[in-house]
C-alpha cells in the first residue's frame, strides 16, 4: 500500500514537540507491514540545507498564489516529498514563528499551500506513483482532505490524525476568496467556523477517519472541558474516531545504545546510571547527596503545568530532593522557574532552550520526570522515561493515563506499577505525588522495582503501527 503523509514537521529535519517524532518514526514501523509512505513537508532551510541531492517531481505555477515545486529526496530511511515554495518557507524563523516569536501572518497561506499541493499529489500530481490513502496530521495539514473533498480526489481515502485541538488554525473568514475553494465549502459541511475558517474543523469533517494519539483523549475530546469548541463537530463524527496510542522509536531511544548518553545501561545493569546521573549533577551544578532528582523536558506552558512545577519547587528542596529543568516556552513560566533556582542553588538547576542531547542525558541520569500536564493528547517524555528507567510522575489525563500504570498497593503488589499518577491536577495534587515518590524512593528495592517494570513497557510502535495498518485497510477497501 501506498501512503502520502503531510505534515508540517518531522523528525531529524524539523522538529518542535512530539508531532515531529510521531511523522519521523510511523513510516518507519509501517514499512515493515508492507507500507510504503512518503511524507509531504514544507522546504524549510533546515530542510533544504539537510537533504543533499533532490529530484524534481512536480511544478506549480500558482499554488495558491506562489510558485512551487516539489523535490523528493530520501533521508534516513524517510522517503521525503518536499515543498519547495521559497516565498512561503524560506525565512529565518522557526516553522510557525518569525524571529521575534510571532505568527507568521501568512501561515494561513504557508499550510493551505502545503494542503493544496498535498491534495495535488493525492490526485496524481507525481507521474508515476498514485497513494492509495492519505494521512494528514494537524491543522497545518488538516486542509489536504478539505482539497480533495471539493474537487481534487473525493473517493480517495483520507484520515486526519489530531495530535493537540488546542491548535486549530483559525482564521479571519476575509481569506476564502484565497484559499481556491467553492463558494460552498464555507458552510458547516466545511470550513466555516464561528463566522471564521477553521483549517483542524475543514479537516475533522472532511476526512474519512480521525484519530487521536490516545484512546483517553478520543474520550476527553467529546467533552467540552477538552474539545475546545470542536467537541460538537467531533461528537457528530464520532463513528469515525480511533484512538491510537503513540509508540516511540526504540531504536533511538535506547539506553543500551544511545551515544547522547554518558555511560550505556540495561534493566540489568541500573548501577551504570550513576555515570548518567553525575553528568546531569555536573551540567546543572547540582549538589552530590543522593536525594532523588526530579526533572522536566518539556515546553513550558500552561498545558504542560509548569505553573504547579514552579509552586511546588521548594517542597521538592525541603525534602531533600533536587529538580533539573530543560524547556522553553512562556516568559512568565520561565522566569517563575528561575526564580526558584535562584532561591535553590545546588538544588535546582535549569537550561533553557531546546537541547535534544541533554533530553537523553536527563532521562538517563535523573530519578523521576515530572509530567504534571493538564492536558496530554499523548505525551511522549513519560514514555522515555519509562524506557530509560526514569519514574515517570504524570497527572492523569490523555496518554499520560493510558502509558503509566499508577504505583498504588495492588499494582505494586502484582509488579505492574510503572510509575505515580496524580489527580485533580494542581499543586495540592502535585505536592501528594512527590511525597508518595519520596516515600517509593526511599525504599530502594521498590523504587527499582518500579524501574525495571517500567523498562519492561512495550513502548515501541509494534503494535500501534498494527493499529494504523488495520484502519489504513479497512478504509482502503471501505472504497470511499
Ligand atoms: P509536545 O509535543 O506536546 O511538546 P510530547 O511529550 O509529545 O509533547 O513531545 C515533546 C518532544 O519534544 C519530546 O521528544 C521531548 O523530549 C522533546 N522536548 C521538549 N522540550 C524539549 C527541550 N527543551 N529540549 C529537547 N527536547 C525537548
Ligand atoms: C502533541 C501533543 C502531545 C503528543 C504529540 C505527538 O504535541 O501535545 O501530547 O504526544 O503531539 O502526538
Amino acid at each position: 500500500m501506498h501512503v502520502l503523509a503531510v505534515a508540517s514537521e518531522i523528525y531529524p529535519l524539523v522538529k518542535t514537540g512530539g508531532l515531529a517524532d510521531v511523522t519521523g518514526a510511523l513510516p518507519l514501523a509501517l514499512k515493515a507491514r508492507g507500507i510504503s509512505t512518503k511524507t509531504l513537508i514544507p522546504g524549510y532551510p533546515a530542510v533544504m540545507a539537510a537533504v543533499g541531492n533532490t529530484v524534481l517531481r512536480a511544478e506549480f505555477d500558482d499554488l495558491l498564489g506562489v510558485r512551487a515545486r516539489v523535490l523528493e529526496a530520501d533521508y534516513k530511511g524517510l522517503s521525503l516529498l518536499i515543498l519547495d515554495a521559497p516565498e512561503l518557507f524560506d525565512r529565518a524563523g522557526g516553522p510557525y514563528l518569525d524571529t521575534n516569536g510571532l505568527d507568521y501572518p501568512d501561515n494561513w497561506r504557508r499550510f493551505a499551500a502545503l494542503s493544496r499541493a498535498g491534495a495535488e499529489i493525492a490526485s496524481g500530481a507525481l507521474p508515476g506513483w498514485q497513494p492509495d490513502l492519505v494521512h494528514v496530521h494537524d491543522w497545518q495539514a488538516a486542509m489536504t482532505p478539505v482539497y480533495m473533498r471539493y474537487g481534487f480526489s473525493p473517493e480517495l481515502p483520507s484520515a486526519l490524525t489530531v495530535h493537540n485541538i488546542a491548535f486549530q488554525g483559525q482564521f479571519s473568514p476575509e481569506i476564502f476568496g484565497q484559499l481556491d475553494l467553492p463558494a460552498h465549502a464555507f458552510s458547516i459541511e466545511g470550513v466555516e467556523y464561528y463566522g471564521d475558517i477553521g483549517f483542524l474543523k475543514g479537516g475533522l469533517q472532511t476526512s474519512h477517519a480521525i484519530t487521536t494519539v490516545s484512546p483517553s483523549y478520543a474520550e476527553e475530546i467529546l467533552t467540552p472541558d477538552f474539545g475546545m469548541g470542536l467537541e460538537g463537530v467531533i461528537a457528530a463524527r464520532a463513528d469515525y474516531l480511533h484512538g491510537i496510542v503513540n509508540g516511540i522509536d526504540t531504536q533511538i531511544w535506547n539506553p543500551e545504545t544511545d551515544p547522547l548518553i554518558a555511560a550505556g545501561y540495561t534493566a540489568t545493569t541500573l548501577a551504570k546510571r550513576a555515570v548518567n546521573r553525575r553528568a546531569i549533577v555536573s551540567h546543572f551544578s547540582l549538589a552530590e547527596d543522593d536525594g532523588p532528582i526530579f526533572c522536566v523536558v518539556s515546553r513550558l506552558t500552561w498545558q504542560k503545568g509548569m505553573d504547579l512545577v514552579a509552586e511546588a519547587a521548594d517542597e521538592i528542596v525541603a525534602q531533600g530532593g533536587k529538580l533539573a529543568i530543560l524547556g522553553s516556552g512562556d516568559p512568565d513560566l520561565e522566569r517563575s522557574l528561575l526564580a526558584a533556582t535562584y532561591r535553590h542553588p545546588g538544588r535546582i538547576g535549569m537550561t533553557i532552550g531546546y537541547n535534544e542531547a541533554l533530553s537523553h542525558q536527563m532521562q538517563a541520569g535523573a530519578d523521576a520526570i515530572l509530567i504534571p500536564s493538564r492536558f496530554e493528547p499523548c505525551g511522549l517524555t513519560q514514555l522515555y522515561g519509562l524506557r530509560y528507567g526514569c519514574v515517570p510522575i504524570v497527572g492523569r489525563t490523555g496518554g499520560l493515563a493510558d502509558t503509566v500504570i499508577d504505583a498504588n498497593e495492588a499494582a505494586i503488589n502484582n509488579h505492574a506499577a510503572t510509575g505515580i499518577q496524580f489527580s485533580p491536577i494542581d499543586v495540592a495534587g502535585l505536592r501528594q505525588a512527590l511525597r508518595r515518590a519520596f516515600r517509593l524512593y526511599y525504599d530502594q528495592k521498590l523504587w527499582t522495582q518500579l524501574q525495571k517494570q517500567g523498562m519492561k513497557s512495550e513502548v515501541s510502535w509494534e503494535k500501534s503501527a498494527e493499529r494504523y495498518a488495520a484502519l489504513y485497510s479497512s478504509l482502503v477497501a471501505k472504497g470511499i
